[in-house]
């Protein structure tokens, strides 16, 4: 049983996929990222963001534009071509790709044939070595000749796009989606191969009650989802200006969305589903992500919680983040923008940060706690973190043991308000982050 403490949430706080955040990106030189590509060894993850959907949701914050026009389409896949082979030229011999994630945006706004030849470029370009393959989908678009092209590239992982199944709910966001379309959706992956199948739930949607909650996460287990990511919809109209069109008046008070943040929990938890962090679940037994939990070995990385240990993620499309040790960097966000530079032949990142001792160091006690609850802060941090950490403590959310700091089970839906304890760029009056809940 969580308790409600509003003044513990009172202050809006990064997700914290990345530390320092993208919040403090700010123009880096393009030879950074050159020299980082130049340096980078082993075994490397890819990221493919593709920024276009069929139909846009009013709520949605990802960074993506309509499909309806096939020329801006093609000249954006010419773009990627182009900067996978300009990144791939910087990479040393030697250098091995073992996870490729496709995300957006909808990756199946593109057609069957354009994603083969997407997936032919990364192919020829690097040295792929076995990797795990997963893809984000929207279940409305989802056709069958798309459910071919996953079967035949054998992409083991999918997200759905699912929200929720009530009707009323789906009118309220842009997204009529009829349960129909999720069976269709789920069979034919489960078909294609699809191993691991996440289903993106999200509470606190306009006019959403406990039962609207209740019935759309039963509906999930049902339906068999191996992991389910339960986002808090996270209302920026400032940041956003597509969710103008959601009506304010009609969404949960933050005591109702901590109520279903709870009932999420609750729900899974009991089901069947091992958490990871408050507000994901996946399935232990078979669920990489779920032994990755149960085996203390989970990350967090852009795509939010992750099995994947590697060090180095490269990614591509417009706003695509790459990450290595040192640095974080952001190419062009623009999808106007990016297409010209990446058809110049120049690398695309322009933005991001040189990551010092400091922060990597705070970054992994963030990412600890985030992904396993607990993490040595050091007698120096501990002795700076220490009155900031009393209200947690006091309460019984958290506790401390000389140099190590615990998230108590109560303090899970508090988890992302301890990190930010550990964030020295966070401002005290910024507003451009989302409720902790
Ligand atoms: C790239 S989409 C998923 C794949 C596909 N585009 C779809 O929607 O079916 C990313 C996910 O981010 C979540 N999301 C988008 N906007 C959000 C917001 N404002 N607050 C919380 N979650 C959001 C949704 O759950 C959405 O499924
Ligand atoms: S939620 Fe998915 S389908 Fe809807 S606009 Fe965002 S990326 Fe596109």
């Amino acid at each position: 049983m969580w308790t409600y403490y509003p003044e513990l949430l009172a202050k809006p706080v990064p997700r914290y996929t990345s530390y320092p955040t993208a919040a403090e990106f700010d123009a880096i030189d393009g030879d950074l990222y050159r020299t980082a590509l130049q340096r980078t060894q082993g075994e490397v993850s890819l990221y493919v963001h593709i920024p276009f959907c069929e139909k846009i949701c009013f709520y949605c914050g990802c960074n993506t534009g309509r499909a309806n026009r096939r020329q801006r389409l093609e000249s954006y896949l010419a773009a990627l071509d182009g900067e996978i082979d300009s990144v791939a030229r910087e990479l040393p011999a030697g250098v091995r790709v073992t996870s490729i994630a496709f995300g957006g945006g909808s990756p199946n706004a593109v057609t069957p044939d354009d994603f083969r030849a997407l997936f032919a470029t990364l192919d020829s370009c690097f040295s792929l070595d076995n990797p795990t393959l997963s893809i984000e989908l929207d279940p409305r678009t989802l056709t069958a000749d798309w459910m071919a092209v996953v079967a035949e590239l054998g992409i083991s992982r999918a997200s759905l796009g699912v929200q929720t199944f009530a009707a009323h709910c789906q009118q309220a966001i842009g997204r009529i989606q009829p349960e129909d379309c999720i069976v269709r959706a789920v069979d034919g992956l489960r078909d294609a191969g699809v191993a691991s199948l996440n289903f993106d739930l999200m509470y606190g949607l306009p006019g959403q009650t406990m039962q609207d909650l209740e019935d759309s996460l039963q509906r999930t287990r049902v339906l068999g989802a191996d992991r389910i990511a339960l986002f808090g919809y996270a209302h920026v109209p400032h940041v956003v200006p597509r969710q103008r069109a959601i009506n304010v008046s009609a969404l949960p008070d933050q005591a109702r969305r901590f109520a279903m943040a709870e009932l999420g929990y609750a729900y899974f938890a009991t089901h069947g589903y091992v958490p990871i962090g408050f507000d994901h679940f996946a399935r232990p037994g078979g669920d990489p992500l779920a032994r990755a939990a149960l085996e203390g070995k989970l990350r967090r990385n852009f795509q939010g919680f992750t099995d994947d240990g590697n060090e180095v993620l490269i990614g591509f499309g417009a706003s695509a983040i790459s990450s290595f040790p040192h640095l974080l960097a952001q190419n062009e966000k623009n999808s106007g923008r990016y297409r010209m530079v990446s058809s110049q032949g120049r690398l695309a990142a322009h933005r991001g940060i040189v990551r010092s001792a400091e922060d990597r160091y705070r970054g992994a006690v963030i990412e600890r706690l985030l992904c396993h609850g607990r993490a040595r802060l050091g007698a120096g941090l501990m002795r700076e973190a220490r009155p900031q950490l009393e209200p947690f403590v006091a309460r019984g959310l958290a506790s401390v043991d000389r140099e190590w700091l615990t998230i108590l089970p109560e303090g899970l839906p508090y988890a992302r308000s301890i990190a930010a304890i550990f964030d020295v760029y966070r401002q005290p009056k910024s507003g451009q982050f989302s409720s902790a809940v």
